[in-house]
């Protein structure tokens, strides 16, 4: 199997998740775009769906499925998104794709996050794949020298605006023992919108797609 199979695996296998007659939190990356295509077979049956970018919106909508306001809905039952990495206590990161934000808030209204998994995304410790942090433009050069002094090595994300406007920072080097501790820390900082450290609110179930097919831990 491929990586992509594994992803499209884990994406189809979320649909197990979707209750009749709801409206259903969506990610954003290549794994989520299989759970997109999956949920389009399923449109009939659901209400819609509240997205966390504006790629995955225009794929919904494509597929024929209503994309709602964040602000019309009060909760979610289930949000299903992807990961960069995640480790065993279903902390992870995210905003490889840069929709981190976004993620983070459709997740907050979200009783269920499902995540949604090859393989390769399993960590005994968050770090190695940098660690994104969403940064308004004028607070760059700052955050990136907070990042220094955390151990970090920061690296602008060239050529890429967020859909709120904003810049990203990557943050190379980091070996991330304590997770909660280093979320709080980076989002304090004067001008971060956001860090993808999504430990806080973490993954209640991890959907893995292997060479044997998906693998769900609920
Ligand atoms: C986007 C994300 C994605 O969930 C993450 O990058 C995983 O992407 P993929 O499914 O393409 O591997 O956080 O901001």
């Amino acid at each position: 199997m491929t990586q992509d199979e594994m992803k499209k695996a884990a994406g189809w296998a979320a649909l197990k998740y979707v209750e009749k007659g709801s409206i259903v939190g969506v990610g954003t990356g290549s794994t989520v775009n299989h759970f997109i295509d999956a949920l389009g077979t399923v449109k009939e049956d659901i209400k819609g769906a509240v997205s966390s970018s504006e790629v995955s919106t225009e794929k919904l909508k494509q597929l024929g499925i209503e994309v709602f306001d964040c602000n019309q809905v009060s909760s979610l039952d289930i949000y299903v998104d992807g990961a960069d990495e995640i480790n065993a206590a279903r902390e992870m990161i995210k905003g490889g794709g840069a929709a981190l934000t976004r993620e983070k808030i459709v997740a907050a209204i979200s009783d269920k996050f499902v995540c949604i998994v090859d393989g390769t995304k399993a960590v005994d410790v968050l770090g190695s794949f940098p660690l994104p942090v969403e940064v308004i433009p004028m607070a760059r050069s700052y955050v990136g020298r907070e990042m220094v002094k955390l151990g970090g090595d920061p690296v602008y994300r060239e050529g890429v605006t967020t859909d709120n406007g904003n810049i990203i920072i990557d943050v190379h080097g980091l070996s991330i023992t304590h997770p909660k501790e280093l979320e709080d820390k980076i989002n304090a900082i004067a001008g971060v919108v956001t860090v993808g450290l999504f430990a806080h609110r973490g993954a209640d179930v991890v959907i893995t797609g292997t060479e044997n097919g998906a693998q769900i831990e609920d």
